[in-house]
């Protein structure tokens, strides 16, 4: 196994030679370190049927399926499957996912530390996914937005994004959106903590899933202040063109696995949409998102 930057970015690493089922510990535990320090790693060459995905996925932890079954992948629900190609008519797993800044299960209680993404149908113009260092965001806040996030806590939510489901037709919104709070009403986590595999410190808030910010007390805080976070951490900017945002491009055989604390990412979707599918598994490791706040 090599693991070499990626040549001109401030993101990632390129490994090479990784076989999961050949790799000794000491070879994961590389790689482990190398998603914690550098971000991003893609692996080249992989080929890899579903069930061996998910095989290599378990060497870097523990799977969590997605609560949803509807994104399931039929022979395994630990896959969850982003697509709009139709296989005999029918619809595997969910099309256009992840169109907004997040990170993956912020807005649930336990989140994981490490996402996979193996991409199995590659569009041919506009691929890659947007993502944004949330460590280097905090350490870029001007001294007085530092200061205005200490100890306090945000609320996170799925409700600005949750999918209508199939069997949601025809049924009132209300309902809807009733059974969502009920079922996954919103969480409260640190603004910034400190990761516990580097120790830097991540601000941990995305434009999809933050619904807003309170003091030590749970007094709320004036949504006045997520605003300018989400602006100085260049998750307002359409254009996709701010200094902060990383397009990890990618190409057949490539898998990406990455650091789902410091990192929030963003699906590249175009409005004239070419056929994309993807396979993710999301792990925990061997700690938690984080113990203490920052
Ligand atoms: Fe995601």
């Amino acid at each position: 196994m090599q693991i070499t930057p990626q040549a001109g970015k401030q993101l990632g690493v390129t490994v090479e030679d990784f076989d999961h089922t050949t790799a000794s510990e000491s070879d994961v535990q590389d790689l482990l370190q190398a998603v914690y320090s550098s971000k991003i790693a893609v692996l080249k060459n992989q080929d890899l049927s579903p069930r061996s995905f998910h095989e290599l996925g378990k060497r870097l932890g523990r799977p969590e399926a997605y609560y949803e079954p509807m994104y399931h992948h039929p022979e395994n629900p630990d896959i969850f499957v982003s697509s709009n190609v139709q296989e005999n008519g029918k619809q595997i797993g969910v099309p256009k996912t992840g169109k907004f800044w997040h990170a993956d299960y912020q807005f649930m209680p336990d989140p994981f530390g490490i996402t996979l993404i193996y991409p199995q149908v590659i569009p041919e113009r506009n691929r890659g996914t947007y993502f944004i260092d949330m460590g280097e965001a905090y350490r870029r806040l001007p001294d007085e937005l530092k200061a205005a996030v200490s100890g306090t806590n945000c609320r996170h939510s799925v409700r600005k994004y949750f999918k209508i489901r199939p069997h949601d037709v025809y049924r009132p919104i209300s309902e809807i959106i009733d059974e969502v709070e009920k079922k996954t009403p919103a969480v409260l986590h640190p603004t910034a903590f400190l990761h516990p595999m580097t120790a830097e410190t991540i601000l941990y808030i995305s434009e999809g899933f933050t619904v807003g910010i309170e003091d030590a007390d749970g007094n709320p805080l004036d949504d006045k202040l997520l605003h300018q976070l989400f602006d100085a951490t260049g998750q307002l900017d359409e254009e996709l063109s701010h200094e902060a945002i990383h397009l990890q491009e990618f190409e057949k055989g490539d898998l990406l696995v990455w650091d789902n604390r410091s990192l929030i990412h963003r699906a590249r979707h175009t409005t004239t949409p070419e056929p994309t599918v993807s396979h993710r598994v999301t792990v925990h490791d061997a700690r938690k998102l984080y113990e203490t706040g920052a």
